[in-house]
């Protein structure tokens, strides 16, 4: 079959390749659905091109990638909201019933469709600010039926809108109410039962394990780990997030894709995620709408040099938002990232913590060519408008994008 060969031209090119070039006079080519070359302008290959498409100095990033959603799910928690506004905390409002317990309610009473007619919006915006690739979790079902209907809705999301979704795995959310004191049997259903049927049925890309106080002890969550390193199937922790559970440690030693949250964790556990290690994900949206006074320990994962990505934690509780644009805005201003790191954070380290570091993130020979045309005079402009999207062309598998409609 003819793989179309595309010249982009006349662009300037961040590369967030591991030298962190730019190339003010680039160009790339592409063949297939593939990046086949970048370079100065000057030095392009000299080859047909099929289609020669100028884009008039313009920056170019690889396309963004928010590595940590969930975004499937059914109503909202404004009025819990509200309620923290007035002084409750998310956690007081978790042991009383409500928090993620109240989405269960609402998921596990919504049909597919209503899921997938609720969650199309929220992606909708996603993609318009440039993301051609993301995380979706389920864990607002905590049944198995439940849990393998919110992750259909990710797939058909990811087969209905030109983006990739990778599902993830996340039953160990809370405990379901009928599990009430009796999570490590739950635990075992999930490690026993659910996880290899839901991967038996295409569904599951990672598991994920929400390892906290009102969450699951760090010897569940190894419980969890064990068997999914049984099937080959990575692993990814929410960690360290209200408080210092030592689960980061744990996840390192388990070889997770990521770490994330991670407001509570010490030089332990920086330590931990250095350099090869399990990549950092910043969550600053959730830390914003929560109020927390305690950031993540950004200076110390530098120094460990921990890949560190950010991301929207798109969720009904703690961080009802669908702009990763914002949440990079929030990463430099809340947690010390520069520019240059928040930029990663959303392309190259996103793409680790994804699993697809090879294939996604960068703009290289070999990668997808997967990239964005910015309405912006330096790329220090993507983490600093909040609300204002300078998003003009959007290319997946080396097509320009038509937008912001569902491909089908
Ligand atoms: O990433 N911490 C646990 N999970 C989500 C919140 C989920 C919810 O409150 O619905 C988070 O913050
Ligand atoms: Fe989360």
């Amino acid at each position: 079959m003819h793989q179309p060969l595309k010249l982009w031209r006349n662009a300037r090119l961040a590369t967030c390749d591991a030298a962190g070039r730019h190339i003010e006079r680039g160009a790339l080519l592409t063949r297939g659905e593939r990046i086949d070359w970048v370079g100065e302008e000057v030095a392009v290959p000299a080859a047909n091109a099929d289609e020669v498409h100028d884009l008039g100095g313009a920056w170019v990033t690889p396309a963004l990638i928010d590595c940590h959603t969930h975004l499937v799910f059914a109503g909202t928690r404004a009025e819990e909201y509200a309620q923290r506004l007035r002084g409750t905390s998310y956690e007081q409002i978790a042991r009383a019933g409500g928090g993620i317990l109240s989405t269960v309610r609402a998921v596990r009473a919504a049909s597919e469709q209503q899921l997938f007619d609720e969650s199309a919006p929220r992606l909708a915006a996603l993609i318009a600010e440039g993301v051609t690739t993301l995380e979706i979790k389920s864990g607002y079902g905590l049944t198995l039926a439940d849990e393998a209907k919110m992750l259909r809705v990710a797939r058909a999301l990811g087969r209905a809108f030109p983006v990739t979704v990778r599902t993830t795995l996340l039953a160990a959310h809370t405990v379901p109410p009928e599990y009430r004191g009796r999570s490590q049997e739950y635990v075992e259903l999930i490690a026993r039962e659910w996880l290899p049927a839901l991967l038996a049925e295409g569904l599951v890309d990672a598991l994920d394990v929400f390892c906290e106080r009102i969450g699951f002890s760090v010897a569940e969550a190894e419980t969890l780990f064990a068997a999914a390193r049984a099937l080959d199937v990575p692993v990814k922790m929410h960690a360290e997030q209200l408080s210092n559970l030592g689960g980061t440690l744990l996840a390192a030693r388990y070889g997770a894709l990521s770490c994330d949250h991670l407001e509570y964790a010490g030089s332990a556990e920086a330590a931990a995620l250095a350099g090869g290690g399990p990549v950092a994900v910043l969550l600053p949206v959730a830390f914003y709408c929560l109020a927390e006074k305690h950031p993540p320990p950004v200076a110390a994962l530098r120094a460990a040099g921990a890949a560190m990505a950010v991301a929207s934690d798109c969720n009904p509780g703690s961080a009802p938002g669908t702009s990763l644009l914002t949440a990079m805005s929030m990463a430099t201003r809340l947690f010390g990232l520069t520019a240059e790191e928040a930029l990663l954070g959303v392309t190259r380290h996103a793409a680790r913590a994804l699993g697809l570091g090879a294939s996604h993130g960068v703009l290289a020979p070999g990668y997808a060519a997967d990239f964005i045309v910015w309405n912006v005079r330096s790329v220090e402009e993507l983490g600093y408008w909040i609300g204002f999207n300078p998003r003009r062309t959007v290319v997946r598998a080396a097509e320009v994008m038509r937008w912001p409609s569902p491909t089908s």
